[in-house]
């Protein structure tokens, strides 16, 4: 996985157009991996579903937090991606009040699947979605790689820690000072 280009595809958003009236002033934005990716360096997180429990109460919530931090080892981006359409990933991202994590609406899983991290979930009644990974991508090319263990179709389990924010804010902190 390291690195490896991220995958060429088209994420349809929904982003907010005050000059639509009505109770839904939204319109669809299709933006590529290049609007998020060229050019930048990035922590990216993946992550089995939008509102689960883990996810909301330390993954995007820890990455909010710790932003500044982030920042602070040249990272310009937080990316939250999930197998979820893009109303889904903005009314999670509103129930959390998230400002600083972007979200991206990976609905059909063609990133995911491109990125080789999709799995089934059928055993949650889930369908395809993406085993919980993170990444350090630096303009598009993948430089560091959290994937938690137990890769697996229908897992039983859940593994969270290795891309925890807290984990790869420590690996970023011990590959600068290995750089210097
Ligand atoms: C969780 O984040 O806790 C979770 C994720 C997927 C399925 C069930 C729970």
């Amino acid at each position: 996985m390291l690195s490896k280009k991220v995958p060429f595809v088209t994420f349809r958003t929904r982003v907010r157009d005050e000059s639509i009236e009505g109770p839904n002033p939204f319109r669809w934005e299709d933006k590529t991996s290049d609007d998020y990716f060229k050019g930048k360096k990035v922590v990216l997180f993946s992550l089995p579903g939008a509102f689960t429990p883990t996810c909301s109460t330390y993954q995007l919530p820890d990455f909010e937090k710790l932003f500044e931090e982030f920042k602070a080892e040249g990272v310009d981006e937080i990316y939250c991606i999930s197998v979820n359409d893009a109303f889904v990933m903005n009314a999670w991202a509103k129930a959390q009040g998230v400002e600083n994590v972007k979200v991206i609406p990976d609905g059909s899983g063609e990133f995911t699947r491109k990125m080789g991290m999709l799995v089934a979930k059928d055993n949650l009644g889930f369908g395809m979605r993406s085993w919980r990974y993170g990444a350090v991508i630096n303009d598009g090319i993948v430089e560091q790689w959290f994937e938690e263990e137990g890769f697996s179709d229908n897992c039983e389990s859940d593994p969270y820690g290795v891309s925890s924010p807290q984990n790869i804010l420590e690996k970023l902190r011990a590959a600068k000072v290995q750089a210097a």
